[in-house]
């Protein structure tokens, strides 16, 4: 009977690796991080650096690389990066055609080995990749979800931060909708600890915070010439604690809408509790008209790439 919880890493790449390192440094589980044949040495040299590593950080995790979805049976949860990242001056959206083959071939022999677990989509775009992997799988809703809320929010927290000169840890702030350049910044839900952040930044630089949060993937892309990836492996091992650990979290997530805030069978960003059923719930929190009218906005620019793949 193993003892230890069973992580799948879907992709050794740069998120993968981060996450792999974050689920053995906080000892989630014993860590398999796949990749395709052709990088099956590299997942295999990455997984022994990063066991090495724990010699001395003091974790006993064991890590694995593998191109085997064999080992992947039975795991508790699953983290999906596999897909090609982001260049300079392309969407997320432009990525579907490459992505979408990945994430129905990832989903097949996921079916297969585990069922049950747990899953946590990152591949771009987030929105329409989640929903495609859980119409192959044909998973339960709660089984689901995608990570973007926690990544946009925390960028959005940060410049937050930095503008009102105060500790990122006092500030909490949600960012709704899907993970694009639409995404919803939610100023109704916006607090330095429970002070308004309106009432310590002026309306002209949130703006200005607002759009560089839109952007701030893209940012990053100019900058390095691929995605981020420290930031998305802490969300998303955030949300993978959270399931574990059965922590109930209030995590913004990518999760299937059945008639909340007015949409159905679309992932989009909303508040998720998350916990040991994986999402347990999701809360509904009633949203100025503007706000609003961007959640619809940003649903329609989801809904046209979910229409992309189903028609693909
Ligand atoms: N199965 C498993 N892994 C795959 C598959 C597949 N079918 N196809 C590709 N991969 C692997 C690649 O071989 C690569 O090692 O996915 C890995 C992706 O790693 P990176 O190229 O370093 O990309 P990363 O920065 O980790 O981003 C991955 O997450 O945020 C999104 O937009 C980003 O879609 C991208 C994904």
């Amino acid at each position: 009977m193993p003892t230890r919880k069973k992580i799948g890493l879907i992709g050794a790449g740069n998120i993968g690796g981060e996450l792999a390192r974050l689920c053995a440094n906080e000892e989630l589980g014993d860590v398999f991080l796949y990749d395709i044949p052709a990088k099956e040495n590299f997942a295999k040299g990455k997984a022994l650096d990063l066991e090495q590593n724990g010699s001395v950080l003091a974790y006993d995790s064991n890590i694995r690389g593998t191109s085997s979805w064999a080992d992947l049976e039975g795991a508790d949860v699953l983290i999906i990066t596999a897909g090609v990242p982001r260049k300079p001056g392309q969407s997320r959206d432009d990525l579907v055609a490459i992505n979408l083959p990945i994430i129905r071939d990832v989903a097949n022999s996921a079916k297969k080995v585990c069922p049950n677990a747990f899953v946590i989509v990152i591949s771009n775009p987030l929105d329409a990749m989640v929903y495609e992997y859980k119409r192959v799988v044909g998973a339960p809703k709660g089984l689901v979800a995608g990570m973007a809320g926690v990544l946009d929010s925390a960028r959005f927290q940060l410049f937050l931060a930095r503008e009102a000169n105060v500790s990122v840890k006092d500030v909490r702030a949600m960012v709704l909708g899907g993970h694009g350049d639409d995404m919803v910044p939610v100023l109704s839900m916006t607090t330095i600890n429970g002070v308004p952040a309106s009432a310590l930044i002026a309306k002209d630089k949130l703006d200005k915070i607002i759009d560089r949060t839109r952007k701030g993937g893209g940012e990053i892309v100019n900058l390095m010439g691929t995605s981020a990836y420290y930031a998305p492996a802490s969300s998303a091992v955030a949300m993978a604690k959270a399931y574990l650990r059965d922590e109930k979290r209030l995590l913004p997530c990518a999760a299937y809408l059945d008639g909340e805030y007015g949409y159905k069978d679309l992932f989009m960003g909303v508040p998720c509790v998350i916990g040991g059923k994986g999402v347990e719930r999701i809360v509904e929190v009633s949203l100025t008209e503007e706000e609003k009218g961007m959640l619809a906005k940003s649903a329609k620019s989801v809904q046209a790439v979910v229409d992309i793949c189903k028609k693909g």
